[in-house]
């Protein structure tokens, strides 16, 4: 019986990619405030500040490569059931060649309707226009989850970490919820945690939790190995 493995990422995990993580000294939120750029009242107040805010991250995404870290958890398919988890808006584990990813955040590509998530676009890396609309006439807006906004994807989520077999985190400072409550929702205090973060994190678990304290590109694929090798177990 194939195990199932669940990788809940974060920024962390495109960090060695060169894309900036949030809550880092440099991070993004060190130099934006979110209650500009990322809450459903700032679209409404200054939208071209919010629009234009992600078309600088689309730009900033241009030549973006995943990195060791994406890859090894993608190549991981090739022993076990993996299914990805992702706060990050960007698409590198899709680039790296995972093949089950859920964006719990949203995806930085795609614009939807600001009324709902009937109709969803995919614009690559261009700039939104300011008056882009949808075939009804609708307004768009970055198809992302704005503080303050509902995780439609969590349920779903969570049902996928109840599932897995092993749990990975790789990557994320488990600062935002509903998305950090995901590591409460395995099946049971059996199911072994590997962590990849070089910094110490304040996970509250009950469960068997190895921390490999490395960046993500030396970590995940050291963590690869090390479940590779108890596959014969
Ligand atoms: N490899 C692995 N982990 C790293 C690396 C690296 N090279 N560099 C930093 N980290 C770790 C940090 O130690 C931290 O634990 O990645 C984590 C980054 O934390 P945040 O910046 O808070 O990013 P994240 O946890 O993804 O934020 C969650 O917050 O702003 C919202 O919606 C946004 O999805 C985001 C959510």
């Amino acid at each position: 019986m194939t195990k199932k493995i669940v990788v809940f990422t974060g920024a962390g995990v495109s960090a060695d990619s060169g894309i900036p993580t949030y809550r880092s000294s440099d991070g993004l939120w060190a130099n934006y405030k979110i209650e500009d750029v990322c809450t459903p009242e700032a679209l409404a107040r200054d939208r071209a500040t919010v629009i234009n805010f992600y078309n600088m991250r689309r730009r900033e995404m241009a030549g973006k490569l995943p990195n060791a870290g994406h890859k090894a958890i993608a190549e991981l398919e090739q022993y076990f059931d993996v299914e990805v988890v992702t706060q990050n808006i960007d698409n590198l584990h899709e680039a790296a060649g995972s093949t089950k990813i859920i964006h719990l955040h949203g995806e930085l590509t795609k614009l939807r309707e600001d009324s709902g998530e009937r109709y969803i676009t995919d614009i690559g890396l261009r700039d939104q226009r300011l008056d882009e609309t949808a075939p009804n006439g609708e307004l768009l807006r970055p198809h992302i989850v704005f503080f303050g906004e509902a995780v439609p994807m969590f349920e779903h989520a969570a049902m996928v970490v109840n599932s897995a077999d092993i749990l990975i985190v790789v990557g994320t400072s488990l600062a935002v919820y509903p998305a950090a409550s995901l590591v409460q929702y395995v099946r049971d205090s059996s199911v072994p945690i590997y962590i990849v973060d070089p910094a110490e994190l304040n996970i509250r678990s009950r469960n068997p939790i190895t921390h490999i304290r490395e960046r993500a590109a030396v970590g995940m694929p050291q963590l690869a190995e090390i479940l590779k090798r108890k596959l014969g177990d």
